[in-house]
C-alpha cells in the first residue's frame, strides 16, 4: 500500500520504519526541513533499539522522507496523522498541528483518501478531523477517518509496533476497516515473525496479537484510558511504598507478592521517584480534560497527579536527611534520561530532581548513557557531565541514581565505595538489594525499603582518613 505519514516525531519516524518494513511504499512528511535533510543523509535523530537498522534497510526505496505534504498525500491511499498533540496551560492537548495538517491533506487530496488518526487525541477528534475535511472542500464520500492510536513505548518503540499486545482500530465504515486490515495484515496473520531478517520477537508475546475493530470514540478512549490506568498503577505502589517505608516492610517483596496475581500482574509495579516522559504528565491531564468537557470529574486521577509529584519532594528529602546539608555538596548522578533505553529527557524526573538540587547549592557531575545532549538543551552547563559512571562518582560526597538504566544496576560496587568520598548511595529506582549494599559498605536509601544503618563508622571512619 501507498502511505503517507505526516510528523517525523517518536511515533512518526517508528511508524514510518515499521511500515516500510511490513512491506508498504511509505514517505514520511514533515515541514521541519533540517529534519528531513538529517534523516534524508543517514541519521536516525532518536535512540530506538533497531530503529538505525530499518531506516538504513528501507531508506531510499521502500521509506523516503520529504517536506512535500502535497505530493504525499497525493501519492498515497492512507495518509497517517502522527503529529505532537502538547498540553495547552489548561491541560488539555492542543489540536493545533492536528487541525492545520487536516487542513493541508484536504485541500491536496484528489481522490479517495484514510485517514489515520495515530497522535494521542482526545474523544472526537475523528468527528473534528471529518468535518474540518469538509469545511475544507472534501466531500463526505471522498474519504474516511480512522482512529489508530499507538501503544508504543519510548526506547522499545520498533518492537512494540512489529509485535504489539493489540491493534486497536476504530473506523466507521467497511472500506476503510478492510484497509486497514490490508495494512497490519503481516502482523495480524503472524507472518512478519516468520520472515527471515525479521526484528526478533520479544520475550512472552503473543502472535498474533488481538485485532479490535471499534467505533471511533472507543478507540480514542482506550488510548487515554490505558495511559491513564498504568500512571495510576505507578502513583499506587508509590503510595505503598511510602507505607512500607513508614512501617518497616519491604516494597519488592510487596510487588512480588501482589504482582504474581494474574489479575494485578508484575508489569508497572516499579516504585520509584515517579513517572515522565512525553505522554504520562500530558495524557493523565488530557484525560481529566475530556472527562470534564463531558461532565464527569475524574478526582481520582488528581491524586494520580499529585502522589506523582509528591514522590519527587520525598525522594528530595530522603537526600537532604542523608547528606544533613546540602549547600556545596558534590553529588553524582546517574541517569537524565526520564527512563531507560532513551535520550529523551521531556518531564524527566531525574531532571527535575536535578534542578530541585542545584537550587539548594549542589555541586552535580552527571552521567547518562544516551541523554547527555538532550539534558545539555535544558540544564546547559549548570552540571558537569562525565563520560562514564566511575568518572562522575570520583570524589563526590554522595551518589544518586535516578533512571533504570541495566548498567547502573551492575555497577563495581567496591570501586564506588572507593571513589565516593562517603558511602551514601541514594536509589530513585531501587537497582539494588538492600543487603547486597550494606555488604558493600555502602549506605543505601531506596524507596519503600528501610536503610540497614551502617552509616556512622563508616562515615566517622572515612572522613578521619581524609582529614
Ligand atoms: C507510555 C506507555 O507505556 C505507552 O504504551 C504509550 O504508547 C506511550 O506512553 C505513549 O502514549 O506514547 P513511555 O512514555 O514511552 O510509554 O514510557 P513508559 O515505559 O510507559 O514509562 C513512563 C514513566 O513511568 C517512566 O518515567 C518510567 O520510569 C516510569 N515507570 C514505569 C515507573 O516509575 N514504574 C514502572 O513500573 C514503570
Amino acid at each position: 500500500m501507498r502511505v503517507a505519514v505526516i510528523g517525523s516525531g517518536y511515533v512518526g519516524l517508528v511508524a514510518a520504519a515499521c511500515l516500510a518494513e511490513l512491506g508498504h511504499e511509505v514517505v514520511c512528511v514533515d515541514n521541519d526541513l533540517a529534519k528531513i535533510s538529517a534523516l534524508n543523509s543517514g541519521q536516525t535523530l532518536i535512540h530506538e533499539d533497531y530503529l538505525q537498522e530499518l531506516l538504513d534497510r528501507h531508506r531510499g526505496n521502500k521509506l523516503l522522507f520529504s517536506s512535500s505534504l502535497i505530493n504525499a498525500v497525493r501519492e498515497s491511499l492512507v495518509i497517517v496523522i502522527a503529529v505532537g498533540t502538547p498540553a495547552a496551560a489548561t491541560g488539555e492537548a492542543d489540536l493545533s498541528y492536528v487541525e492545520s495538517v487536516t487542513r493541508e491533506i484536504a485541500r491536496s487530496a484528489d481522490g479517495y483518501k484514510i485517514i489515520v488518526e495515530k497522535s494521542t487525541v482526545p474523544v472526537y477528534t475523528n468527528a473534528w478531523i471529518c468535518r474540518s475535511m469538509v469545511l475544507n472542500g472534501c466531500r463526505q464520500e471522498s474519504f474516511d477517518v480512522v482512529s489508530n492510536p499507538e501503544f508504543l513505548r519510548e526506547g522499545t518503540a520498533v518492537s512494540d509496533f512489529l509485535y504489539p499486545d493489540r491493534i486497536v482500530v476504530g473506523a466507521n465504515t467497511k472500506r476503510a476497516a478492510a484497509a486497514m486490515r490490508e495494512l497490519y495484515a503481516p502482523l495480524v496473520d503472524g507472518s512478519y515473525s516468520q520472515r527471515e531478517g525479521a526484528v526478533p520477537r520479544p520475550d512472552g508475546v503473543k502472535v498474533p496479537p488481538l485485532y479490535l475493530e471499534t467505533s471511533a470514540q472507543s478507540a480514542e478512549l482506550i488510548k487515554h484510558a490505558s495511559n491513564a490506568f498504568l500512571a495510576m498503577k505507578i502513583s499506587f505502589i508509590n503510595a505503598v511504598a511510602n507505607i512500607a517505608e513508614a512501617v518497616g516492610a519491604d516494597i519488592e517483596d510487596i510487588c512480588r507478592g501482589m504482582g504474581s496475581d494474574s489479575r494485578i500482574g508484575l508489569r508497572f509495579l516499579r516504585a520509584g521517584i515517579g513517572y515522565g516522559g512525553s505522554c504520562f504528565p500530558k495524557d493523565v491531564a488530557a484525560f481529566q480534560s475530556v472527562a470534564r468537557e463531558y461532565g464527569y470529574q475524574f478526582k481520582l486521577l488528581d491524586e494520580v497527579r499529585r502522589i506523582n509529584e509528591d514522590q519527587l519532594q520525598r525522594f528530595l528529602k530522603k537526600v537532604r536527611s542523608a547528606l544533613w546539608t546540602l549547600k556545596n555538596k558534590r553529588l553524582a548522578v546517574l541517569g537524565l534520561a526520564f527512563k531507560s533505553g532513551t535520550d529523551d529527557v521531556r518531564e524527566s524526573p531525574a531532571i527535575q530532581v536535578i534542578e530541585g538540587l542545584l537550587r539548594e547549592g549542589c555541586q552535580i557531575c552527571a552521567f547518562d548513557p544516551a541523554a547527555v545532549a538532550r539534558a545539555r538543551g535544558i540544564l546547559g552547563e549548570s552540571v558537569e557531565y562525565a563520560p562514564d559512571p566511575y568518572s562522575a562518582i570520583k570524589g563526590a560526597d554522595a551518589l544518586l541514581i535516578l533512571t533504570e538504566w541495566k548498567e547502573f544496576a551492575a555497577l563495581d560496587l567496591k570501586r564506588v565505595r572507593e571513589l565516593l568520598n562517603y558511602p551514601i548511595v541514594l536509589d530513585g529506582r531501587n537497582l539494588y538489594s538492600v543487603e547486597e549494599m550494606a555488604k558493600a559498605g555502602l549506605n543505601y536509601y531506596s524507596v519503600g525499603r528501610t536503610p540497614l544503618e551502617i552509616s556512622h563508622p563508616i562515615v566517622v571512619e572515612q572522613r578521619v582518613a581524609k582529614s
